[in-house]
């Protein structure tokens, strides 16, 4: 048996429908030499049986099993608190695990010398991190599927139809936030024929949208660039002006789609009630920012479809990607394989504190939170280098 078993959970956030490594990533962990153990029913709501992990070379257990034998649990979303008790000292826990919006959850961790791995603070623009890039791979599930919610929710044709029983005008689509997800719904929403418009406030945002064949909104605030290649939050004043702009812009829309994120902080609000007020009867707008600490649409509830009066359905929609769940988890347990071989290249832990990656990804190692971001986030002051980096034995 292998130094290192890779265990992986039924996920137990609400509607949740991915799992952390799919068949094919279990082929890949058993071929690198790794143990793989697969909670009985994990792959379920993704469609993936217990004898499709069988035939990649996972033992099927039970939950209690996974848990106390793995030395490596790989999860989607965010911890719980049952869950980070269950865990044992020395373990690793990699997943999308929002360390910055649950800071107390990454001091227990560390208190409780468990190493957690947090997909967020990857530094994606290294080209050798793509590979681990589980934001890109989940926001781009989550962009493609918002386009085919919009166009199942819209009670009209999305392309220009010209029959023997009338024409069809073509629907306009405005995607705000064109990131990763947002540029994902601007190329789906035109493949299925819309017309379509992406707004940002980075830069760079105006060529990626125009090269996708959309139409660019320009922003009346145009330096909206912060660190990592990410949008800064903007002040209050930017964001009246943007609110007021967009107010202006979407009456005009059929569907909205909306992405605008700024890590670490509460998603802007864009849409507002009054903007919604002024849309058609049967738009759409699908928030893909929604979160429980609010959204881009005023009124989105997270994981709900709900109508405003004036008959404008708002879908919630902050974890779109669990909607995808197949493809999402295909693509997520790659980036997971890719995190694991990096840093645990054969039977131990090793974390190289002289590596962009491994400085950025582990949030707490050895009993201590060493992601400089974490420690600046709780008032703690940046670790040597030299401290952080340790080798430990997977236990
Ligand atoms: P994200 O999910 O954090 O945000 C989504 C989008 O919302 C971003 O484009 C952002 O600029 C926009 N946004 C934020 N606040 C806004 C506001 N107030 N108004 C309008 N738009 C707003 O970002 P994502 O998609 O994870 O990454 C953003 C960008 O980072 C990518 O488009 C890319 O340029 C860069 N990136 C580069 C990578 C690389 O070089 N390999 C990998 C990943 C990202």
């Amino acid at each position: 048996m292998s130094g290192v078993t890779v265990g992986v959970l039924t996920e137990t956030a609400a509607d949740e429908r991915r799992v952390a490594l799919d068949p094919s990533a279990v082929v890949r962990l058993v071929a690198a030499g790794r143990t793989v153990l697969v909670q009985s029913g994990a792959g379920k709501e993704a469609s993936f049986a217990d004898a499709d992990y069988e035939a990649s070379g996972a033992t099927i257990s039970t939950r209690r099993a996974v848990l106390t034998t793995s030395n490596v649990i790989a999860v989607v979303r965010a911890l719980d608190e049952a869950l980070i008790d269950d865990f044992h000292t020395n373990q690793l826990v990699i997943g999308l695990l929002e360390p910055l919006t649950h800071l107390a959850s990454m001091q227990k961790l560390a208190d409780r010398g468990i190493t957690a791995v947090a997909f967020e603070l990857l530094p994606r623009t290294l080209s050798r991190a793509q590979s681990m890039d589980a934001l890109s791979s989940q926001s781009s599930a989550a962009g493609y599927r918002a386009a085919i919610v919009a166009a199942a929710t819209f009670g009209r044709y999305l392309p220009m139809m010209i029959t023997a029983s009338g024409t069809a005008t073509p629907a306009k689509v405005i995607v705000i936030g064109a990131g990763v997800a947002g540029l994902q719904a601007i190329a789906t929403a035109k493949r299925l024929g819309a017309v379509v418009t992406g707004y940002d406030v980075r830069e760079s945002s105006r060529g990626e949208v125009e090269s996708l064949g959309a139409t660019f909104l320009t922003p009346l605030v145009t330096t909206g660039s912060g660190a990592g290649g990410y949008a800064r939050a903007m002040s209050v004043e930017e964001q009246r002006v943007q609110r007021a702009e967009l107010a202006a812009a979407l009456r005009s829309f059929d569907i909205i789609i909306t992405t605008a994120k700024v890590p670490g902080k509460t998603p802007p609000m864009l849409v507002s009630k009054e903007t919604l007020a002024t849309l058609r009867s049967g738009s759409v707008c699908i928030d893909l920012g929604s979160s429980d600490r609010g959204g881009n649409i005023a009124g989105s509830v997270e994981g709900h479809t709900t109508t405003t009066s004036n008959g404008v359905t708002i879908v919630g929609a902050g974890e779109l990607a669990s909607d995808l769940p197949a493809s999402a988890s295909q693509m997520y347990g790659r980036n997971v394989v890719a995190a694991i071989a990096s840093l645990i290249p054969q039977d131990r832990v090793t974390i190289d504190p002289s590596d962009d990656v491994h400085r950025g990804i582990v949030v707490c190692h050895d009993g201590e939170l060493t992601n400089a971001v974490v420690r600046s986030a709780v008032g703690l002051r940046s670790l040597e280098a030299s401290v952080v980096g340790l080798e430990v034995a997977a236990s």
